[in-house]
């Protein structure tokens, strides 16, 4: 099951998110999304979601984005899934929940940022069909980041 994300959820995020990345997002990035219940508006076109994957009443994964409607412009900005819940296909599941979001939006261009090192996450995006569109120096302070975009 897909939903948006609850306050109660933050202990199972943070879990995977400290498992997940050399260089975590903090608790209060998550709780301030967490208080606005997954979906916070930042201007007329601009807005952010977060949803998790729960199974048996835990959860396994979640994702962040967000869209700009003027520019018909989406941003996959976090996406983890529990280590014990890998090759299973569940990062596939919600990467395949956040680009229908994306579409019924109108969103036509999605974007985001991969650790150049990060073999796993590039597979998936590639396999899906992202292509690399260019690469940011330093951009994790220390590592590059290959930048893909897919076009909806
Ligand atoms: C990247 C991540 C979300 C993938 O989740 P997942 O549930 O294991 O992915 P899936 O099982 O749906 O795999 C989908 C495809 O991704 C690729 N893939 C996933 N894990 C892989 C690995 N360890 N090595 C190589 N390819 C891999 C494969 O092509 C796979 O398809 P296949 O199983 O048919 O071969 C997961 O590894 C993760 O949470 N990593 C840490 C967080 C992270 O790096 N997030 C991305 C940041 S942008």
């Amino acid at each position: 099951m897909i939903r948006r994300v609850q306050l109660n959820d933050i202990d199972d995020i943070m879990v995977i998110e400290r498992q997940s990345f050399p260089i975590p997002w903090e608790y209060s990035i998550f709780l301030n999304i967490c208080l606005h219940c997954g979906e916070k508006t930042s201007s007329k076109s601009k807005a952010l979601f977060m949803d998790v994957m729960e199974k048996n009443g835990r959860v396994i994964g979640y994702a962040v984005w967000e869209l700009d409607s003027s520019k018909s412009r989406g941003h996959i900005l976090n996406l983890a899934i529990q280590q014990d819940e890998r090759r299973r296909g569940n990062g596939r599941i919600l990467l395949t929940h956040v680009i229908n979001h994306l579409r019924s939006n109108g969103i036509r261009l999605c974007r985001l940022e991969v650790r150049e090192s990060n073999i796993p996450a590039r597979a998936l995006y590639e396999g899906y069909g992202f292509i690399v569109s260019s690469k940011i120096s330093e951009y994790y302070f220390d590592e590059d980041a290959i930048v893909y975009t897919l076009y909806l």
